[in-house]
């Protein structure tokens, strides 16, 4: 009997501080108008002060097992999508597995930039189907704000804060992942890169007074790059899974740019209505951005059971990932789980009382 690997609990969390356009206009030399026109980024969520990967990751969490109906106590595995973790060392998915009470979980954290989630839907997958593991917690976070040079205007306008969760369970149901694509390329290391921190370049004074410790991207390869990729990894991880772009209820890309999106909705000659869009509201959370998707396009009532979700994300290394996921949980779950709910928080501060923690010289 083929054991499948169902997602049957979700939940997402926004830290609740909102960094619009406009206040960032009052940072760097931007306007509202060309970051819409050229990212379709409104305004993104910046951890507070006392919230770390760590604590992003737990909030999203506890909403997808409650809606999952499972204890902590019953995950065998926490995986961590991140490229912002907590430390160098120890992983972030060992300070979350603890901080739920996962007393049983081996924990570790999944480095694949953007593509993390989509890394982590192949693992956590694997790890169920092979028969090692029945219930295992795939986060996908980051807290981007801490590792943006808020000078960059090429960079600090497009990266937001949040997490995204989904517990998969081992099923005889069918169901789950049915194709999928993982992609990666080092020659495009340079193309998004923090150059320094590591082996290669060790922290030091220099290197902080260079700001090397802040990620660097050069967009407009990116940018090329990652539209003709996607578009390749969606193709083959369809192609897998034996089905056509028609065959697709709900497209869940990377929201990194909105013109990127479109420029790979039209390759794919998708109907633009099944792509969810939500890059207005957080900017491109990296590894969050796939599952927060998702868990808002469940929210909306746009994924019932028996939908097949294109999900495809694209990041630093170069890495690309797509899968095709049969869905199969009821969305009124969330709505009946006790405690679960969308974690958005709503109040705004000003520029001038998060500018000043977050301005490193
Ligand atoms: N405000 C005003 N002007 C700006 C800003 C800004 N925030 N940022 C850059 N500019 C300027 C540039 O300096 C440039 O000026 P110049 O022509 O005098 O040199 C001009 O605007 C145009 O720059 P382009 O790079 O051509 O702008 P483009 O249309 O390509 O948009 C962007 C830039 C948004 C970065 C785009 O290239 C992009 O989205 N790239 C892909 C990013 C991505 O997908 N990342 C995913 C992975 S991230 C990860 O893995 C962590």
């Amino acid at each position: 009997m083929t054991t499948n690997a169902l997602i049957t609990g979700w939940g997402m969390y926004a830290p609740s501080r909102v960094l619009t356009n406009d206040e960032l206009s009052t940072m760097v030399e931007t306007s509202d108008e060309w970051i819409v026109t050229r990212t379709g980024i409104r305004e993104r969520r910046i951890a507070a002060d006392d919230e770390t990967t760590t604590t992003l990751s737990v909030n999203a969490s506890r909403d997808a097992l409650a809606v999952a109906g499972l204890d902590a106590s019953d995950l065998d595995l926490v995986i961590v999508a991140t490229c912002s973790p907590d430390y160098p060392l120890p992983a972030t998915g060992v300070l979350v597995a603890t901080e739920l009470g996962a007393r049983h979980a081996a924990g570790f954290d999944m480095q694949a930039a953007c593509s993390g989630f989509v890394y982590g839907l192949a693992t956590a997958t694997s790890f169920i189907r092979s028969g090692m593991y029945r219930n295992v917690l795939l986060v996908g976070v980051e807290v981007l704000s801490r590792f943006i040079d808020w000078t960059d205007r090429n960079t600090c306008v497009l990266f937001g804060d949040g997490a995204g969760a989904v517990v998969l369970q081992a099923s005889d149901q069918p169901g789950g992942l049915l194709g999928m694509d993982l992609f990666s390329d080092g020659t495009g290391a340079e193309g998004i890169i923090v150059p320094a921190g590591g082996s290669a370049c060790p922290a030091g004074p220099t290197t902080i007074a260079e700001r090397k410790h802040f990620i660097r991207m050069a967009g407009r390869e990116v940018y090329k790059y990652a539209t003709r990729q996607l578009t390749e990894s969606s193709l083959s991880a369809l192609r897998t899974a034996g089905l056509t772009v028609d065959d697709v209820d709900q497209f869940l890309f990377h929201q990194a740019n909105l013109r990127i999106i479109e420029s790979v909705g039209s390759s794919l000659r998708l109907d633009p209505s099944k792509a969810y869009i939500n890059i207005e509201k957080y900017g491109n959370t990296s590894a969050a951005s796939v599952p927060m998707a998702l868990v808002e396009a469940v929210a909306a009532g746009r994924i019932k059971p028996g939908d097949r979700l294109l999900m495809a994300a694209f990041g630093a290394g170069y890495t690309a990932g797509a899968a095709v996921v049969e869905w199969t949980a009821d969305p009124a779950r969330a709505f009946l789980a006790p405690g679960a709910q969308t974690r958005l928080g709503k109040p705004r501060v000003e520029a001038s009382e998060f500018a000043e923690p977050m301005a490193v010289s």
